[in-house]
């Protein structure tokens, strides 16, 4: 089981030094496939002209340019939700960037109550998101919210 509380105080110790989104966002992400078992991809999309613009992250090279409700992000996005899939093959639109994802957990970044982006985690196994990775995830990305210089 992955210690959040650990992850949170890494991230908020890393983004002391610089709270620039580019690096912030790089470190997290390299965090987050670092202490995470079992992932094929971590990393973040940010919004740019109305839809989402890939950004730091780690794994296989991925789709550019995601459309709003379009694919798990744009979803979860357009929604402003967390969005848990546990099979992603049954998620109508999904966006396969690696063909080896099998489930998936999107967690919308707000600014100033806006949605700016959303961390995207992949997994090659089914149902590899728990209750308690989506309250650590969204714990985590509200630090991120709070410390992050865009
Ligand atoms: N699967 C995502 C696309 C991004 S990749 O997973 C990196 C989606 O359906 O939105």
């Amino acid at each position: 089981m992955t210690d959040y509380n650990l992850l949170i105080q890494q991230l908020k110790a890393l983004a002391e030094d610089e709270p620039y989104y580019i690096p912030v966002l790089s470190n997290a992400s390299a965090l987050i496939n670092e202490n995470l078992e079992d992932l094929n991809w971590a990393g973040f999309y940010l919004m740019n002209n109305g839809s989402l613009l890939l950004g730091p992250f780690q794994g296989k090279v991925a789709c550019i340019r995601i459309t709003m409700g379009k694919g798990v992000c744009g979803t979860a996005a357009q929604k402003d939700e967390t969005l848990v899939v546990p099979n992603v093959h049954e998620f109508p639109g999904h966006i396969a960037c690696d063909c080896a994802s099998n489930s998936e957990i999107v967690v919308p970044i707000h600014k100033d109550g806006a949605v700016v982006g959303v961390l995207d985690i992949d997994s090659p196994s089914l149902n590899r998101f728990s209750d308690e990775d989506k309250k650590g995830l969204e714990a985590f990305v509200q630090a991120l919210e709070e410390v992050i210089v865009f």
